[in-house]
């Protein structure tokens, strides 16, 4: 019996030291080029930015079915890894063989280079075989794994919370409702109200917009913990930084103060640029090129200085001193909007920025209070060119300070039982935060619309594919 040759990717085959007498590749074609006596075949199977070039001799047996070389068309082809005479690249493919797999013929979309963002969006089946998505879905991919590799350097736990949950964390009634009702006649209550009580849960229940109160539980348990997954947000903004279905890392930490919270988050953002600084070098320097000229020389900027840190009050005094005409104003006691965050991080400090302390009037029930009355125990990183990638604070372990604050809010201590219980049982200092995965992403490669991060965009109005 023939052995079979394995498969080779085309990042490995460009990788090698040596040449290779026999190599199978599989892929989809990139371009194909004809010129005497040979044809040029560019192939590229996504495991890296670059392609592999094949030379076909025209006196390969086959050589009529060239013509169904085309671009898109998904090929399989054996030969010699042999150096290359031309320019720009250590290996070629000498073919001895070559098979079309699946063809495809001139209505493939992708036949020339140069779509807009906008167009490759309507055909996200087919733009992850573009450079650009190829790149962006690359360092998407790396910077998982960094995630990952960061939390568990540090023994931090993993922990799976809920999608499907009954509480709204952020309390801003963002929340996508989860029913098995029939949406004609749902089970009404004497009210006249819809009865949740009927439904699956037999309680009114959402997609979770965090996992935080959950992890909370955890870090209760096992002192350093983090979630990683998605979260779901039904908030009506068309910004080129909100999705309506976003992934979220949020790492909770028991005997923890806001400080070593702001910290660990500076550390982390560090890390993980520095990560993909390390290991996504060949797809940045795509973003480089075409996307953001400045984005290396920033990434490195951010990695090796400190980030700046300044509290709400202070910040809103910058904002008011600045002389700048903002649309929102800035006045104490008002969230800051995504123009103030970016006056700060790009026009005053020119570097990322931690802002803490926030009005106890627009942060959620859970952040501690502190001791002025007026503040709670909040952090919001902003960077360059997004504003907030991450958002945190230290939390209220007090009993009574939380059922106070519950009250405050409107939420009642029946819903929150457990979560009050954590307070009364080896009640702790703990702290957290969250990191907008996709905004993340954004300021690593500099790309500017968050549809453009993640596979597959939930966005108002837009749930394609
Ligand atoms: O500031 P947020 O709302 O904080 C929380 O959800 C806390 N429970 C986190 C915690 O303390 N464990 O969201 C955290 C981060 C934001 O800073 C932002 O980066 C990202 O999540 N984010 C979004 N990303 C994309 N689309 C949206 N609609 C987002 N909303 C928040
Ligand atoms: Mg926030």
């Amino acid at each position: 019996m023939k052995m079979k040759t394995k498969r080779t990717l085309v990042k490995a085959a460009l990788g090698r030291e040596e040449s290779m007498d026999s190599i199978l590749i599989k892929g989809w074609v990139r371009t194909r080029r004809d010129s005497k006596g040979f044809s040029f075949v560019e192939v590229n199977d996504g495991s890296c930015l670059k392609n592999i070039q094949v030379i076909v001799d025209a006196t390969w047996p086959d050589y009529a079915k060239i013509d169904e070389v085309t671009t898109g068309a998904a090929i399989s082809v054996t030969g010699e890894l042999a150096a290359s005479l031309g320019k720009g690249q250590k290996w070629e493919i000498r073919a001895s063989g070559l098979e079309v797999l699946g063809t495809a013929d001139s209505s493939y979309p992708l036949q020339k280079k140069g779509h807009g963002a906008e167009y490759l969006r309507e055909i996200a089946h087919l733009r992850p075989r573009s450079n650009m998505f190829g790149c962006i879905f690359r360092v998407r991919n790396r910077l998982a794994f960094a995630v990952h590799n960061f939390f568990q350097e540090k023994e931090f736990l993993y922990v799976h919370t809920p999608l499907i949950t009954a509480n709204d964390c952020e309390g801003a009634g963002e929340l996508f409702r989860v029913s098995s009702l029939d949406a004609k006649s749902p089970p009404l209550n004497d009210a006249g109200e819809v009865d949740f009580g009927e439904d699956f849960f037999a309680r009114p229940t959402y997609l979770a917009v965090s996992g935080q109160l959950e992890a909370e539980i955890f870090a209760t348990a096992f002192s350093n913990v983090y979630t990683f997954g998605p979260t779901f947000r039904a908030e009506n903004s068309n910004t080129s930084r909100h999705a309506s279905e976003f992934w979220m890392i949020e790492p909770e930490m028991a005997f923890c103060d806001l400080e070593g919270n702001m910290d660990l988050a500076e550390e982390f953002v560090k890390y993980l640029i520095a990560d993909i600084l390390k290991n996504c070098q060949e797809d940045l320097s795509l973003f480089a090129r075409f996307v953001d000229k400045g984005l290396l020389n920033r990434l490195q900027f951010v990695v090796d200085r400190p980030f700046k840190r300044v509290s709400y009050t202070k910040a809103i005094e910058l904002l008011q001193k600045s002389g700048k005409k903002f649309e929102f104003p800035v006045d104490y006691g008002a969230n800051l909007q995504s123009e103030h965050e970016r006056y700060l991080a790009e026009d005053h400090f020119r570097c990322p920025v931690t802002v803490y302390d926030f009005p106890k009037e627009i942060k959620p029930f859970y952040m501690r209070s502190n001791d002025d009355g007026k503040t709670v125990g909040a952090m919001d990183l902003l960077v360059p060119k997004i504003g907030e990638i991450v958002g945190g604070s230290q939390r209220e372990e007090r009993f009574d300070v939380l059922s106070e604050n519950l009250k405050h809010h409107g939420l009642s201590e029946k819903d929150y039982w457990w979560y009050l219980e954590l307070r009364k049982y080896g009640t702790v200092e703990h702290s957290g935060f969250g990191l907008g995965f996709e905004r993340m992403l954004m300021f690593v490669t500099g790309v500017a619309n968050i549809r453009d991060v993640i596979p597959f965009a939930r966005t108002p109005g837009n749930a394609e594919f």
